[in-house]
C-alpha cells in the first residue's frame, strides 16, 4: 500500500481548534499587509506597565539597518509569566517536575509557589549585587530551579545566559567570559539516566580558565546531595541565600527593547555567538506562537522534552507556556531510562495532552519497535510536535501512527535560536499536513527562496531560505559584536535575513527544509560549528591540522566526520584516534564527539589555501561504496590533486 503524501486537517481537531482554515488565510494576509495593526493587536495579550504605541520599526537594508519592536512599551517578563496569573490561576500547576528516576516523587509547583520562589531568588540576586543589565550564567540540570533562575533574572532586569548542562568547562568558560557574567547559578550534580553529571566541578574548572574573573558569586543548588568543594567566599548554597528573603519583589520596569537573555549558538566560523533577545517582541512572539501552534487550551498538560539549555527550552518550556498560564512539564531524564517506554509512561502518569520532541528521539525510539509504545495508553494526547531538524517521512508516520494512534496531528516546527520562536509550521486546524514538510509560514513571516546569485525564485523551487521582513521574536544583535550580526545574517543576500538553511517549495506552496547550507552540522537537533571542532582538535599537541564535515547519520540526522593531519613525525594509531575523540569531548562536551576520525596526510586545498569541504563531505558521505573520481566534482582548482586520491583510499579501507 502506498503511503498518503498528505494528511488532510482532522475534522475532529478542527472543530475545536483556535485557528481554522479561513482564519489562517485572513490573518496571514493582514499580518503581512498591515504588520503594525496585526502585531499591535497581538501585543495586547501581554500585561504592559506602559502599552506600546510604536509597534514596528525595522529595516534589513544595510544603509539604515534597524530592528525595533514595541519600542516605547514597558513590561517585565516575570510579571507576565507569573504575577499576572495569580488572580485567576494561583493554584494551577505552572511547572510539573518529573525527576530522572521514576521512583523519585514528581513535584507540582503552582503559579503562587512559583511567584514566591522567583521573588525570593530575585531578592537574593539583588542582595548579592546583581543589577539591571548584569549578566548571570545559569548551568543547571532540568530542574525547576532552572526556570526559577531565568525568571528571577528577568524580574530584576539581569540578562540570563543559560549554558547547556552537557557542555564541558572550556565551553562554559568561553560563555562566561564573553558575557562577563557576575554570577553563576549551578547545582552540585545533574542526573541523566541514573548517571551523575559533575556540574559544580565543571564550573570550578571553568572558572580557573582565563577571562572568567568577572564572576563574584556562584550559587549552588543542592540537588543530588553529593559532597562538592565550596570555595569561600565565592560559593554559596542556593537555599541558604534564598530562604530568608522576602516573598515579594518589586519587578524592574523594562523597556521592550531591553535585553532579556543571551544564548550562545554555533555558527560557521569562530567561537559561538551570543544571540541576544529583547523583552517585548520576544515575549509577544514566544507566547503567541505557543498558543497558536500548539492550539493551547486552559486544561492542557503541555510537555516539551527539550533542555532549557537550548532555545526550545527558553521559548517553549519557560517563556511561552508560562506567559500563557499553561501547565508545563519539565523532565530531568532521558527517553530510554529505565526503559524505552519512559516518555509514554510519563504521558500517561501526568495525562499529557501536547507533546513536543525532536526527530532524533523519535528515530531512536522507533528502532525499539512499536511494543514499548503500544503497552502504554497515550489516550490523553491530542497534538504532537517536532523540532530541531528535518524529520524523515518514515519517522513522521511512525510518530503519527504509533505514538499518536493516527489521532493526533503533528506540527513540524521550523525555527532557530536566532528567530526566538517558530516561523514555519502547520496550524493543525488550518493546514493539511505533509510528512517531512514544515508546511506554511506563521503570521507575519515572509519566507523566500533565492539562488546563489540572490535572485528570488518563484513558485516551485529549491534554494536558500531567506526572510524578507522582521518578526517580533527576532534576535537583535550578537552580544558585543553588532557588526558580526550584520555580516552573518544580512550581507549574503542584501535586504534579507539569511537563515543558513536550504529549502524547497512545492507546487502547493509548502516549505521543505533540506538542512544547513553553511559549515554548521546539525547533530541530533543541536548545532555544532565545524570550526569549533577543528579548533578543539588542533589544540591537541599532536595535531597539525583538522577539517570537520557532517555526514548523514541514521539516528542523529548528521554525524561529525573529522579529517586530521598529525604534526610531522607523529605516528597515527587507534589509541591516538581514541585520544583525539576524547579530547574533543572534554574540550567542548559530549555532543561534539566525532563519529569518525580519518587520518589525512594532507587536506584538499585551493591554491589560496582554502580547504575544499565539498570534497571532504563527498568522501565522508560515500559509505562503503566505490567513490568514482567524477563524483567528487571539479578538483582542478586544488593545489595538489593527489591529496584527494589518498583520502579516498584511506576512506575505503575503513
Ligand atoms: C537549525 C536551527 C529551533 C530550535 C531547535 C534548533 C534546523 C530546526 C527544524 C525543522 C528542519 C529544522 C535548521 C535550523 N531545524 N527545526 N522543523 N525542520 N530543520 O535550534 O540550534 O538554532 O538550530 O535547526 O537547520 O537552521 P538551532
Amino acid at each position: 500500500m502506498t503511503q498518503p503524501a498528505c494528511y488532510p486537517i482532522s475534522e475532529a481537531f478542527a472543530a475545536r481548534a483556535r485557528i481554522g482554515r479561513d482564519d489562517y488565510q485572513r490573518d496571514y494576509a493582514q499580518s503581512v499587509s498591515e504588520p503594525e495593526a496585526f502585531w499591535g493587536r497581538i501585543a495586547q495579550r501581554l500585561e504592559w506597565f506602559r502599552a506600546p504605541t510604536r509597534i514596528k520599526d525595522t529595516s534589513f537594508a544595510l544603509e539604515d539597518f534597524r530592528i525595533r519592536w514595541y519600542e516605547d512599551g514597558e513590561l517585565n517578563a516575570s510579571v507576565n509569566c507569573v504575577d499576572r496569573h495569580l488572580a485567576t490561576r494561583g493554584d494551577k500547576t505552572a511547572l510539573l517536575f518529573e525527576p530522572d528516576s521514576p521512583d523519585a516523587p514528581s513535584q507540582r509547583i503552582s503559579y503562587r509557589q512559583l511567584h514566591e520562589r522567583v521573588c525570593k531568588l530575585a531578592n537574593a540576586l539583588r542582595a548579592l549585587g546583581v543589577r539591571k543589565g548584569d549578566r548571570v550564567t545559569i548551568y543547571l540540570p532540568m530542574i525547576p530551579e532552572a526556570a526559577v533562575s531565568m525568571l528571577a533574572c528577568a524580574r530584576i532586569g539581569a540578562i540570563h545566559n543559560v549554558v547547556f548542562g552537557g557542555f564541558a568547562p572550556n565551553s562554559i568558560a568561553d560563555r562566561v567570559a564573553d558575557s562577563t557574567s557576575k554570577l553563576v547559578i549551578t547545582a552540585d550534580e545533574g542526573l541523566r539516566g541514573g548517571r551523575k553529571v559533575p556540574l559544580k566541578a565543571n564550573v570550578d574548572a571553568a572558572l580557573k580558565l582565563p577571562g572568567t574573573d568577572s564572576v563574584e558569586t556562584v550559587l549552588v543548588v543542592r540537588h543530588t546531595g553529593a559532597a562538592v568543594e565550596m570555595q569561600m567566599p565565592r560559593d554559596r548554597w542556593f537555599d541558604a541565600v534564598v530562604n530568608d528573603q522576602p516573598a515579594q519583589c518589586e519587578p524592574e520596569r523594562m523597556n521592550a527593547e531591553d535585553p532579556l537573555f543571551l544564548l550562545y549558538t554555533s555558527g560557521s566560523t569562530g567561537k559561538p555567538k551570543g544571540v541576544l533577545h529583547t523583552t517585548g517582541g520576544y515575549l509577544v512572539y514566544a507566547s503567541y506562537t505557543h498558543e497558536a501552534v500548539f492550539d493551547l487550551r486552559e486544561d492542557d498538560v503541555y510537555w516539551c522534552t527539550a533542555d532549557v539549555g537550548w532555545v526550545t527550552g527558553h521559548s517553549y518550556i519557560v517563556y511561552g507556556p508560562l506567559a500563557n498560564g499553561a501547565t508545563a512539564l519539565m523532565f530531568e531524564g532521558v527517553p530510554n531510562h529505565p526503559d524505552v517506554s519512559r516518555f509514554w509512561q510519563i504521558v500517561d502518569k501526568h495525562q499529557v495532552t501536547i507533546f513536543y520532541t525532536a526527530p532524533t528521539a523519535i528515530r531512536a525510539l522507533m528502532r525499539d519497535g512499536d511494543e514499548p509504545v503500544r503497552r502504554t495508553s497515550r489516550r490523553s494526547l491530542r497534538l504532537l510536535g517536532t523540532v530541531g531538524e528535518p524529520i524523515n517521512p518514515e519517522a513522521w508516520r511512525w510518530y503519527y501512527e504509533v505514538v499518536g494512534d493516527s489521532r493526533c496531528p503533528i506540527v513540524d516546527t521550523w525555527w532557530q535560536t536566532e528567530t526566538g520562536g517558530i516561523l514555519i509550521s502547520p496550524l493543525a486546524g488550518a493546514i493539511d499536513l505533509k510528512p517531512g514538510s514544515a508546511t506554511k509560514p506563521f503570521f507575519g513571516v515572509q519566507p523566500a527562496l533565492v539562488d546563489a546569485g540572490g535572485n528570488v525564485l518563484e513558485g516551485e523551487a529549491e534554494g536558500n531560505l531567506v526572510l524578507l521582513d522582521s518578526w517580533p521574536g527576532q534576535m537583535r544583535t550578537v552580544y558585543g559584536d553588532h557588526q558580526r550580526f550584520i555580516d552573518t545574517y544580512f550581507k549574503t543576500y542584501p535586504g534579507t535575513y539569511f537563515t543558513g538553511d536550504g529549502c524547497r517549495r512545492d507546487a502547493d506552496g509548502y516549505y521543505w527544509i533540506t538542512g544547513r547550507v553553511d559549515d554548521v552540522i546539525n547533530v541530533s537537533g543541536h548545532r555544532i560549528g565545524t570550526a569549533e571542532v577543528e579548533s578543539a582538535l588542533v589544540s591537541h599537541p599532536k595535531v597539525a591540522e583538522a577539517a570537520v564535515v557532517g555526514f548523514p547519520h541514521d539516528l542523529k540526522g548528521q554525524g561529525i566526520y573529522a579529517y586530521v593531519t598529525l604534526i610531522a613525525g607523529e605516528a597515527n594509531s587507534d589509541a591516538l584516534r581514541r585520544d583525539l575523540i576524547a579530547h574533543v569531548r572534554s574540550e567542548i562536551g559530549p555532543i561534539a564527539t566525532p563519529d569518525h576520525l580519518q587520518w589525512a596526510p594532507g587536506l584538499p586545498k585551493t591554491r589560496s589555501g582554502k580547504i575544499m569541504r565539498r570534497i571532504l563531505r563527498k568522501i565522508a558521505e560515500s559509505g562503503s561504496s566505490e567513490l568514482a573520481p567524477e563524483q567528487l566534482g571539479d578538483t582542478s582548482t586544488l593545489a595538489d590533486p593527489s591529496v584527494v586520491e589518498s583520502l579516498v583510499n584511506e576512506r575505503l579501507r575503513r
